[in-house]
């Protein structure tokens, strides 16, 4: 249920359409129609299909539009992410595969489903490109090996298809996700090299003729990405490089932009050299916008737009910061500005922590008090909210706006105290463009 999170009714897709694996990245349309690429078992061996959810049916209406048999039958490759333009879908059939006899094995021996992935290193990485009208293959192109997480967008133009990806050299990034990585990631000086993926754009063209033999088939405006044919017949595409920066996880302004051409993506980068970066990447202009702070950890920025947007990149980017060096415990939700990733506003929340004066709560029976402050910062006048069903007279939040002095006088914050204890439940940052005055107005004559 949309409203409240419930479970309406639970569907056995396995039962309903026979698959065994969908990815965790849909495509949702703006029709409401949800595309996602999955695997079915035949009598034949595994298929990968696409699966259409049409919008506003129940989900056991969910249908297979299209499907194919891997190139290597026995071992259906590993594909997280899929490409899909106003007249394709595209599967990107990449040499890290999963082998259905070593699964069969791990599988009897309850091992990681882990060790049944074969890398196929020496192979090319295959494009399958399937009609959305007919559900079947156009066209197929190769590429050398690479391996890949997340497709960042894909679009038509001008007779070619393009493909943006996130391309790693090969699967090393999977052993830095196991637990004995992650206990040593602070101390392993090559742990981010694990996570260098370049994001590279493919151009397939749709329009080669046979005696084209060694040229270049690519004749986009301003592209620089190579196609030719090779002497078996095959198309080879050769990438270019979006920006320098290695970065994954990428968000563009979905709503709009997906299957479209365009301009922006936002990611995190591979660079940890002081805490982890937010990246925004002009892929017109190759340009890029880094956002970071020390000791902070920003996780997958997601971007939103703004109501009644003039441009691509008119919104927000959200972002979950974590930190490191015994802060631990502080956890933010940051709200970067999509044009230049400023900040906007910032929202702290904090695990229970001493705290000493300045805001006061006093216990007129028992004569005692609690208080509130931190070092810079001036408290407003406290505002006592009550819970909703309290069961006590302090049973609430205390709210504050928090100033602050030292040439932080454009840092404004929503102070969100636990009424009981005055213990910090959450802060909200607003960094203003011009400063707010420490002393409140009322003092100023
Ligand atoms: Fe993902």
């Amino acid at each position: 249920n949309e409203r409240n999170l419930e479970t309406t009714k639970r569907v056995n897709l396995s039962r309903e359409i026979g698959i065994v694996h969908h990815t965790s990245h849909p495509h949702v349309l703006s029709n409401g129609c949800v595309y996602n690429l999955g695997t079915i078992v035949t009598k034949f061996g595994p298929k990968y299909c696409i699966v259409e959810f049409p919008q506003g049916k129940d989900f056991n209406e969910a249908k297979i539009v299209a499907s194919i048999f891997p190139r290597r039958k026995l071992n259906p490759s590993y594909m997280h992410t899929f490409g899909i333009t106003e007249n394709f879908f595209i599967l990107i059939e990449q040499p890290l595969a999963v082998s259905v006899k070593l699964m069969s094995q791990t599988l009897w021996k309850n091992d990681p489903l882990i060790d049944s992935l074969r890398w196929f290193g020496k192979k090319t990485t295959k494009f399958h490109i399937l009609s959305r009208k007919s559900g079947h293959t156009e066209r197929s192109f190769y590429a050398e090996t690479f391996f890949f997480f997340h497709v960042i967008n894909s679009y038509e133009e001008d007779n070619h298809i393009v493909v943006d990806i996130c391309c790693y050299e090969n699967p090393d990034i999977i052993k830095g996700m196991y637990l004995d990585s992650f206990r040593t990631m602070q101390t392993n000086p090559n742990y981010s090299s694990m996570f260098q993926a370049k994001p590279l754009r493919f151009v397939l063209p749709l329009n080669e003729k046979e005696d084209q033999k060694n040229c270049n088939l690519i004749k986009l405006n301003g592209s620089k990405a190579q196609a030719k044919i090779q002497k078996n017949g095959r198309i080879l595409c050769i990438p270019e490089e979006l920006c320098e920066t290695s970065c994954d996880l990428p968000r563009i302004n979905y709503s709009n932009n997906s299957g479209q051409n365009y301009r922006y993506f936002y990611a995190m980068s591979s660079d940890f050299s002081n805490g982890g970066n937010i990246i925004k990447v002009d892929v017109k202009n190759k340009t890029q916008t880094t956002w970071s702070e020390k000791n902070c950890y920003p996780g997958e920025p997601v971007f939103l737009s703004a109501p009644n947007a003039t441009s691509e990149d008119d919104g927000v980017v959200l972002s979950v910061l974590l930190r490191g060096n015994n802060q631990e415990n502080h956890v933010e939700l940051l709200v970067l500005c999509a044009k230049d990733l400023k900040v906007l506003a910032r929202c702290e929340f904090i695990t229970p922590s001493p705290v000493p004066r300045c805001i006061i709560k006093v216990d007129v029976k028992n004569k005692t008090q609690t208080t509130w402050s931190e070092k810079n910062c001036y408290p407003g006048e406290p505002v006592f909210l009550s819970a909703p069903n309290a069961t006590s007279e302090d049973d609430g939040v205390v709210l504050s706006v928090l100033l602050r002095g030292n040439n932080q006088e454009n840092h404004v914050e929503l102070l969100v105290l636990c009424a009981k204890d005055l213990k910090v439940l959450a802060r909200c940052e607003f960094i203003t463009p011009s400063p707010v005055p420490s002393i409140p107005p009322m003092y100023s004559v």
